[in-house]
């Protein structure tokens, strides 16, 4: 068992039940310092503790105003020598005095009064007496008074104001069996416990020793400042694609449907477009659009007709009002979409991230938020295929801590082929579904990055992966900011 030498020194010290203080005395430590050690000891089953209530008693006032001239009846009895009257005897003193004093004297039967002389039956001093004349010295622990003189103490308390009483706690520490034993077994510790300048400085330290670090000894959890688990996920997530060699891009959380819905090639009357889907925007309700001239023409072919992507379009008119519409992104595709549309061929090949909320008008339970994080990367490359996306997001879910993942056939306007992977959650014993991912359709290619390449593309919720990593089985709790909860987690 590792020692500190302030234990080893308590521990020495301590052959018997004794007070902190005698400890202290007898190992040369301050008082505090052998009661911290004590409590090492005790849970190191070595010492143990017990508390013993006792009082402290010390003159109270009207105590402290008898010092000098004594109890009221002792100064009665001085007054009274041999015999005196009364009356006399009355005029000497002040009022309270004499009563006080009188009839303690006929309680205790020191005096006899007999036609109207006071006469003195004992002088001596009554246990209560000897009591008060050593409380005159100081305070005094009723774990030193013998029965006589608890007894007297029970006396003077029962006067007014003549003496004080404080309650008080005693340590008592005593050395377990083992702590004897460990006492008897162990050397003291001349190992030095901290590496000073001195020591540097002179070399000294090359022929010291020194103590090792315990680090089996159990201490109280601290709760410092950390981040949210959400956004340690987050992070965690950044930090495995740019370990893959990916690269961070954002955009902004108000969109144009033109960059969230048309430039993937939604039809303009897909029902997601509507509003029980997304929230669109009062205030601007439509803006222009950043490069909607460059790709508007475009975009409005591969609508109607599907232009020169070799698709035959959605049919219809294209409608640019419609486009102009803002809304909160529904997905971070948008944000990829933004970034397929600035690529040049020279670029290729890139590999970009984002992280970030997207927003859906969704009825809010336990596993649906209307705001929620999406992690979406693509890789543009010409020499990638569908294995190598299957590949990426299993390695990201490895990385994740995910071993088993399954793909199943999606439908999404902007990819073919489509999957939707799911992960296989062991505590659970359930697949969750994560998202959508596939290879963008040559309509949202062609238009956007002005010629064919393949691009392999996805979009994965976050919140319920970090929900369930967490132990929540409802996703709304990531978002309470339980204080408990956050400490622990
Ligand atoms: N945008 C889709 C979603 O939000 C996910 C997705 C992204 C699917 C990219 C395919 C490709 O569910």
């Amino acid at each position: 068992m590792e020692l500190h030498p302030h234990e080893i020194l308590v521990l020495k010290a301590l052959k018997s039940a004794a007070a902190p203080q005698d400890v202290a005395a007898q190992s040369g430590l301050p008082q505090d310092t052998v009661l911290r050690a004590a409590s090492w000891l005790k849970t190191k089953g070595l010492v143990e503790f017990s508390e013993a209530l006792s009082e402290d008693v010390s003159l109270g006032d009207e105590g402290g105003s008898y010092a000098v001239k004594g109890l009221p009846e002792r100064q009665l009895i001085e007054l009274a020598g041999r015999g005196v009257k009364l009356d006399e005897l009355k005029a000497k003193v002040a009022p309270e005095v004499f009563n006080i004093g009188f009839g303690w004297l006929r309680r205790k039967k020191q005096v006899e009064v007999k036609d109207g002389v006071v006469k003195v039956l004992s002088s001596g001093k009554t246990d209560d007496e000897i009591l008060f004349e050593i409380l005159k010295k100081g305070t005094v622990n009723t774990g030193k008074l013998d029965k006589k003189m608890l007894a007297a103490l029970a006396l003077l308390r029962s006067r007014k104001n003549v003496v004080a009483v404080k309650e008080v706690k005693a340590i008592t520490l005593k050395p377990t069996k083992e702590g004897l034993k460990v006492a008897l077994d162990t050397k003291e510790d001349d190992r030095l416990s901290q590496l000073t300048p001195e020591l540097l400085a002179t070399g000294g330290w090359r022929d010291k020793s020194f103590r090792p670090y315990d680090t089996g000894v159990y201490v109280s959890p601290d709760a410092p400042a950390k981040k949210h688990p959400l956004r340690r996920q987050i992070n965690k997530v950044r930090s495995i694609f740019t370990g893959m060699g990916f690269t961070e891009i954002k955009g902004p959380l108000v969109e144009s449907a033109f960059w969230n819905f048309d430039c993937l090639f939604q039809p303009q009357d897909h029902p997601a477009r509507e509003m029980h889907d997304t929230f669109y925007l009062k205030c601007p309700q439509s803006v222009d659009i950043e490069g909607f001239g460059r790709f508007r023409e475009c975009v409005k072919r591969t609508h109607e007709d599907g232009g020169d992507t070799g698709s035959c379009g959605w049919g219809g008119k294209w409608n640019p009002e419609t486009a102009k519409k803002t809304l909160l992104r529904t997905h971070t595709t948008a944000v990829t979409a933004r970034h397929l549309a600035k690529i040049r061929r020279e670029d290729l090949p890139v590999k970009v991230f984002s992280i970030g909320k997207v927003f859906r008008n969704e009825a809010v339970d336990y596993k649906h938020l209307p705001e929620f994080y999406q992690v979406e990367g693509i890789v543009v490359d010409p020499s990638v295929n569908f294995p190598n996306l299957l590949g990426i997001l299993k390695q990201f879910y490895d990385e994740m801590g995910f071993q088993k993942v399954r793909f199943r056939p999606g439908y999404f306007p902007y990819t073919e082929m489509s999957v939707e992977p799911d992960v296989w959650f062991e505590e659970k014993k359930e697949w969750i579904e994560l998202g959508g991912s596939g290879i963008f359709r040559p309509e949202v290619v062609k238009p956007l990055l002005g010629f064919d390449c393949p691009v392999l593309a996805w979009g994965l919720g976050l919140d319920r992966v970090v929900a369930l990593s967490l132990g929540l089985k409802d996703i709304r709790e990531l978002y309470m900011s339980d204080v408990e909860w956050l400490k622990d987690n």
